[in-house]
């Protein structure tokens, strides 16, 4: 048995409210915990989007009432709202922009895009759904503002060499990975369909090479939980995501039982690099217990969360998450939730 602190995720989309068919605040932070992670951070693309005060204080409220762990959110912006910064920002941990067309359809206009930076000017980061050619446009916008800038679920060798470089130059950029780009690539695509389509889209053997062998340069593991259901899935439209939560991190402990990762690396991806981010304060005894003998094969009947599927669903992994504890309360234990009503909202007063 391996004892890690309570991991933190700072990419998921809980869904709620507005989606609660997908996914809720209960399900979610129970698949969270199942998952080994204690503290996860929001993403605004709801069905109304999260770029008013009232609809944050709103999401807020709801949340209070149904979480089982730790949640903190994000504020969203089409370019419209910079009013709402000023309001906003003691409240939320950063402000996430969609730059390419993704779920929600909530996709900004490029010209906006200094004037949403310098309106948001602040220690707390600017997140990004920024693929390809878009990371470069990023990147001249960090140079001009100082900005922060965090680049989400980056997945190519263009993207990763880009910032690579914007680092060396100094620039005060971050990147995460999740771990359906770091385990699937292309060819998995064309095996399952529908159920790995998401954005951005899996990659060549080539590209999920060379994110391997540049780990050292990302930032932070993020899961990109984007549930959808089965139904949805499979219909003539299928929306883009697919859920992480429960699997990131027994294929991270698969990985190291297997000498590709050292354990010491979720460490940094998955909780020092997280915390530094987000400015995250150190949560007294919030750990987490692992297995990390245990063998099982991912199936859906166990899932915790609501759209009860995963991409990996009968893979064999190696590791799993026995008990949690957040502030000296077991919450979680052998799949099952032991202690509701312990999670707290992040940022709330
Ligand atoms: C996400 C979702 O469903 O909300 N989908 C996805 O394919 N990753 C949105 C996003 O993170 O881009
Ligand atoms: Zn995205
Ligand atoms: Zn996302």
């Amino acid at each position: 048995m391996i004892t890690l602190p309570g991991l933190i995720d700072i990419h998921v989309h809980l869904r709620d409210p507005g989606q609660t068919n997908k996914e809720d605040f209960t399900t979610g932070t129970a698949a969270a915990l199942a998952g080994g992670f204690t503290t996860v951070f929001d993403m605004p693309n709801n069905r109304k989007p999260i770029t008013t005060w009232a609809r944050l204080q709103e999401k807020m409220i709801i949340a209070k009432k149904k979480i089982l762990g730790d949640v903190g959110f994000y504020f969203g912006s089409l370019g419209d709202n910079l009013a709402e910064f000023t309001r906003v920002k003691p409240l939320v941990f950063g402000l996430k922009l969609y730059l390419n067309i993704t779920t929600g359809g909530f996709i900004i206009d490029k010209k906006q895009l200094l004037s949403i930076y310098k309106a948001w000017s602040s220690e707390k980061p600017i997140l990004l759904h920024s693929e390809e050619e878009m990371v470069g446009a990023i990147i001249d916008v960090v140079r001009k503002t100082g900005q922060r800038s965090h680049f989400c679920h980056i997945s190519s060798r263009n993207e990763l060499s880009q910032i690579m470089k914007a680092k060396q130059e100094g620039l005060p950029v971050t990147c995460g990975v999740t771990a359906h780009h770091l385990f699937l690539t292309i060819d998995d695509a064309r095996l399952f369909g529908p159920y790995v389509q998401m954005k951005p889209s899996l990659k060549s053997r080539r590209d999920v090479d060379y994110l391997w062998t540049h780990l050292r340069d990302i930032d932070v593991i993020e899961s990109d939980h984007a549930p959808h259901t089965l139904a949805e899935k499979e219909s003539d439209k299928p929306p883009f995501g697919v859920p992480g939560l429960e699997t990131t991190l027994p294929l991270l402990l698969t990985a190291v039982s297997e000498d590709k990762l050292e354990l010491k690396e979720i460490w940094r991806l998955c909780y020092d690099n997280p915390r530094q981010l987000l400015k995250l304060p150190d949560i007294k005894e919030t750990y987490i217990e692992v297995d990390e003998q245990e063998e099982y094969e991912i199936n859906d009947q166990e899932l915790q969360t609501k759209c009860g599927w995963s991409p990996f669903s009968g893979e064999k992994v190696r590791g799993r998450v026995k008990r949690v504890y957040i502030r000296g309360e077991k919450v979680y234990e052998n799949r099952a939730l032991v202690k509701p009503g312990w999670g707290t909202v992040l940022g709330a007063d």
